[in-house]
């Protein structure tokens, strides 16, 4: 089920972005005692981790039952300025209080296959009592590239036909993104959530939106269709333009 949501603009986007936050995690936590999410790196994401940390919301969100994962990681050292760990850590992690073993980080600083493998067995050993053939996270936060890309999944890259590994390291060589190694969740994962959100804003994403929700071009965010799950692609009237 696919649902698309516009706000007037990214403020009202990103305020949006934090009560749906809540709502999962609060419905999360209430049936199952935890709340397991993907975050995303980007500037729209980045504002929703920058709302979150807000002390107005400490206490709507029980941080010792919230897991963070990433969807994504450039593989870089996490102090280092492209890494998204770094960016969630400066906007949100420094300002809360959520236990260590709450924030799953891709190992950005080691070998990338040796990360990629290390990271599939944290998602096992985090989810092996759920029964399931594999990692359902509550929520995946999900970006989106002007060029469609989404996570670390970018077109034509081998990642987007992966149908059985869970994490893989990618070469990404085109720029303006940083000209780097990225280890990424891959589409079966990404597709087993059960809520996956899409946060996008800025006229310069409409045309790709719209080649993606109306001309159903098979770019990569394209092809996160949670199979069992919901799919919500909240954007601001910038970026939903093309919709009308
Ligand atoms: C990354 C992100 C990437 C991001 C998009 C959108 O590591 O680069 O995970 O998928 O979400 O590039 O980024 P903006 O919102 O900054 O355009």
């Amino acid at each position: 089920m696919r649902k698309i949501k516009t706000y007037t603009d990214s403020a009202s986007l990103t305020g949006a972005a934090v009560d749906e936050f809540i709502r999962l995690a609060q419905n999360a936590i209430s049936m199952g005692g935890r709340f397991n999410v993907a975050l995303s790196g980007g500037t729209t994401p980045k504002e929703l981790y920058g709302l979150l940390a807000n002390r107005d919301y400490q206490t709507e969100l029980d941080w010792f039952s919230i897991h963070l994962f990433w969807g994504d990681e450039r593989c870089v050292p996490p102090e280092h300025k492209d890494s998204n760990y770094h960016m969630v850590d400066e906007v949100l992690l420094s300002h809360i209080i959520i236990p260590d073993a709450n924030v799953h980080r891709m190992l950005g600083e080691i070998d990338p296959n040796e990360a990629a493998a290390k990271y599939i067995r944290q998602l096992e050993n985090h989810f092996q009592h759920t029964g399931a053939s594999m990692p359902v996270f509550d929520l995946v936060l999900l970006g989106m590239g002007v060029d469609g890309h989404t996570a670390s999944l970018f077109p034509g890259d081998r990642s987007l036909n992966e149908t059985h590994q869970w994490v893989l390291a990618v070469e990404h060589n085109q720029p303006p993104q940083p000209l780097v190694t990225r280890l990424t969740l891959t589409l079966p994962l990404l597709n087993a959530a059960r809520n996956v959100i899409f946060l996008v804003s800025g006229e310069s994403k409409a045309d790709t939106v719209k080649r993606i929700l109306v001309e159903g071009e098979r770019l990569p965010a394209g092809l996160v269709e949670p199979r069992g799950g919901c799919l919500v692609w909240m954007l601001d009237e910038a970026a939903g333009n093309g919709l009308n």
